[in-house]
């Protein structure tokens, strides 16, 4: 077995952030369970391409790009030229610049159903102005969404529609503390595929709903007809159609996923990809949805800043460039086979799902409950080789065929120390590190 990797500095820090920033981090995903709590990486020094570089000084092929804010690669030597440019232009002036009419025309020209555009800094803040301009366009209060959409009141509310027993809070631990109670019904989940579901909400709630917020598609195409039967009740009712593309969008097509799946929503929610690493947000939309936004109270000092939107129009017009969509399905096809082929050759049987860009492995266990331990080793023995990562191996412009090949290896490896687990039962003794806490849930429901 490959010997353990020294992250003691990561735990160190870790253990001081514990004292003096409440969560120890800034995002959930980046908290240390969520990883080989102990194996894993958890401060970075520097990153550049595909890798990274931990303060223990550990090298990784890292497959979570910056829980997806990472779309060419780390530290993109064109798009960092043009965020340098605007810096020394300056960040932020006292009037807005013409940069944010160039990024609109871009967008605009670049996503099915974008005729207006509005700015932030993040996709939540993004999610949480798509739902005022929904509220304000209809003058109705409610929001349907299925999915994650931010740590916003408006959305976090629906776990007041939970009961505290059942688990279903997003994230074990993280109850709705602090969302103000009387915001409770003014957003409420459904489950995504199912249209009767759907359909029966905006019967209970005839007139009051301002819109559907929901991720077009996450991991795998939607049934043929689905997302067109959302469009449609959301038509027929007279509610905006919203789809958040912070996580799905750019990746299998650059005007959305929209494009790839052929159906126009009213507004369209964008960040992460959209900049490369560099904080920005937008909302897109049909005029009728958007136009009433210069009447609502929608508005941040730095919503302005001109490095992002450099980053942005760099972003998009680089992935245009680069062939983005043929080449991150190419990769993401090769990595598949690869992983998959490691699974053979480990003797286990599973395989890679979901979109082409996102290929996920699922590995077929002799019992179900096994997941969570069999999750954690897998993050171990990979992070014991240096892959920083989860079961996703969706690959930046930046990934080589280089780094598949030493993630295939590190895979074959890990899955062979799995596979003993397995047939001598002791998962539990190969573990290291504490089981990482279950995901948060993308579904409420
Ligand atoms: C679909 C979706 N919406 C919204 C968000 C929130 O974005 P941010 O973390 O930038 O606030 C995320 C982040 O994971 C997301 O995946």
């Amino acid at each position: 077995m490959a010997d353990q990797p020294t992250v003691s500095k990561s735990m160190e820090l870790y253990r001081k952030a514990g004292e003096r920033i409440p969560g120890w981090v800034q995002l959930i995903s980046r908290r240390a369970e969520r990883f080989a709590n102990g194996v894993s990486p958890l401060y970075i020094e520097s990153s550049k391409g595909s890798r990274f570089i931990d303060v223990d000084g550990n090298a990784f092929i890292d497959w979570t790009r910056a829980l997806g804010a990472i779309i060419l690669g780390y530290a993109d030597p064109v798009v960092d030229a043009a965020v340098k440019a605007q810096i020394d232009k300056g960040s932020l002036h006292s009037m807005s610049s013409s940069l944010e009419i160039e990024l609109a025309d871009e967008l605009i020209e670049t996503i099915p159903s974008a005729e207006m555009v509005r700015y932030t800094k993040g996709g939540g803040e993004a999610c949480a102005v798509a739902a005022r301009i929904a509220r304000g366009t209809t003058d109705r209060d409610i929001i349907l969404f299925c999915g994650y959409h931010g740590w916003h009141d408006w959305y976090q509310s629906a776990n007041y529609l939970v009961d505290p027993d059942s688990g279903e809070y997003p994230f074990a631990g993280i109850e709705p503390i602090g969302v103000p109670r009387a915001l409770a019904g003014t957003a409420i989940p459904f489950t995504y595929g199912d249209l009767d579901m759907l359909g029966r909400l905006f019967t209970e709630h005839q007139d009051q709903i301002a819109g559907v917020m929901m991720e077009p598609a996450r991991s795998d195409r939607p049934e043929p007809g689905y997302l067109e039967g959302v469009k449609e009740l959301c038509k027929r009712n007279g509610s905006l159609l919203i789809f958040d593309e912070v996580s799905c969008g750019w990746r299998e097509s650059i005007g959305g996923m929209q494009k790839v799946l052929d159906v126009t929503p009213d507004m369209t929610v964008l960040a992460k990809g959209i900049s490369n690493g560099y904080p920005m947000g937008a909302i897109v939309g049909s005029r009728e949805a958007m136009e009433a936004a210069r009447l609502m109270f929608i508005s941040s000092s730095y919503w302005t800043d001109n490095v992002g939107l450099a980053a942005a129009l760099t972003t998009i017009r680089e992935l245009k460039a680069r062939d983005s969509e043929k080449r991150l399905k190419e990769m993401g096809e090769q990595a598949a086979r690869a992983i998959d082929g490691a699974v053979q050759s480990a003797g286990l049987t599973g395989t890679c799902t979901g979109f082409s860009t996102t290929p996920n492995l699922n590995l077929d266990l002799p019992d179900p409950d096994l997941q969570p331990k069999v999750f954690t080793l897998f993050i171990q023995e990979m992070a014991k080789r240096g892959i920083h990562g989860y079961m996703g191996f969706g690959p930046t412009l930046a990934h080589t065929d280089e780094d598949i090949l030493i993630t295939a290896e590190a895979a074959e490896a890990s899955l062979r120390v799995i596979k003993q687990g397995l047939d001598n039962e002791n998962i539990d003794e190969l573990l290291v590190c504490d089981t990482r806490q279950e995901p948060f849930r993308r579904l409420v429901h």
